[in-house]
């Protein structure tokens, strides 16, 4: 992804492996700091992972792979550290398939750091052609609505739904995104504005709750989101906050557009009504920049997740194509033997 610092630009990766360390931008500082957090053990990234250092699912998927291969460089047992890595965030099914994969090809002999290493080339691979598939919906003066951050930051590189975006703004054309902030922590005030203004893209940052009013009037033309989790018959978990942005497009005849890869499908699972959905501390929402703004003597909830029933979705973008959710099916064969 290009990043901006001062005068210069550069191209960055989310999360890389160096020597034995993970290397990852510490997205708990950003926009206000772009500073890296490097975990030389097990427990280092297990934190990073469940103190969202590293999030998207994607990129955690990407995370534990090399967490993988770090605890076979280390001498670890490899059935004690997956398990370990799988229990910090619950909702992504990458951060499973990541871990399960990784350790079924390293006790089949393969080298540690090349199989995590091929994944991750794997995964934004699949997102740069998820941008091939999905720019064909952004047209000139396109007005996109999404919510959380699906770029680069939460997948390597690239991006699931904003890498649409990424190449038909590469392509040369022109439009405009508004960015949920999706409270409580603020993926799209913080992480997708940054994304979109390092590649210039157009972009105002609104309200959570400001999404219907632009939906109703008219001011919208497509939303796309992410997933963390998709379910075989097109249900899918994504970021609080996604399932109303659904059925408003809905109501207000838009098209809603999911993209990810195959490692956030989970076949194995009918539906949405049996993903786990991760539930946060409190503290994430009644505080905000460390002040409280809640009185001392009420409690906070705090899903991280919900689940968008399939009927909502007009289409999972891919990097095998655009599937309505009564063709994912067809997506299974291509997960089953995963490096096809
Ligand atoms: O809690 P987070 O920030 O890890 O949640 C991330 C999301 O919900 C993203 O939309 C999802 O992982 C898709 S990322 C390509």
């Amino acid at each position: 992804m290009l990043v901006k610092t001062g005068n210069d630009t550069r191209e960055i990766s989310s999360v890389w492996m160096e020597n034995s360390d993970i290397v990852m931008i510490d997205q708990r500082l950003l926009p206000e700091k772009l500073e890296f957090f490097r975990a030389t053990n097990t427990d280092e990234l297990c934190f990073a992972i469940r103190e969202m250092v590293v999030r998207g699912a994607p990129a955690i998927g990407v995370a534990a792979a090399f967490g993988i291969a770090q605890a076979k460089m280390q001498h670890k047992d490899l059935r004690d550290v997956a398990e370990k890595i799988k229990s910090q965030r619950p909702t992504a099914h990458d951060l499973f398939y990541a871990v399960d994969e990784c350790v079924a090809e390293i006790e089949k002999g393969s080298a540690p750091e090349k199989v995590a290493r091929d994944y991750c080339n794997r995964i934004v691979e699949e997102c740069r052609k998820i941008g091939e598939v999905g720019e064909k919906l952004i047209f000139h003066g396109s007005r996109v609505l999404t919510h959380c951050n699906a770029g680069a930051l939460a997948t390597v590189d690239w991006g699931t739904a904003l890498a649409p975006l990424r190449m038909a703004k590469r392509k040369g054309r022109n439009f405009f995104v508004f960015v949920d902030e999706t409270r409580p922590r603020l993926q799209g005030a913080r992480l997708t504005a940054w994304e979109l203004g390092n590649e210039g893209i157009e972009h105002a940052v609104i309200a959570d709750n400001a999404a219907g009013y632009y939906m109703a009037r008219g001011d919208v033309d497509i939303v796309i989101t992410g997933a963390d989790r998709i379910t075989a018959n097109g249900d899918f978990a994504n970021k609080i906050g996604t399932y109303e942005k659904a059925v408003v497009a809905k109501e207000n005849g838009l098209p809603f557009y999911v993209a990810a890869p195959l490692s956030t499908f989970d076949f194995n699972l009918k539906n949405g009504r049996q993903i786990k959905v991760e539930m946060r501390g409190e503290e994430e929402v009644h505080l905000i920049d460390g002040t409280r703004i809640t009185p001392e003597t009420s409690r906070a909830l705090n899903p991280a997740f919900d689940i968008t029933p399939a009927r909502y979705v007009t289409g999972f973008i891919t990097a095998f194509g655009i599937f309505r959710p009564s063709q994912i099916f067809a997506l299974k064969e291509k997960w089953r033997c995963r490096k096809c």
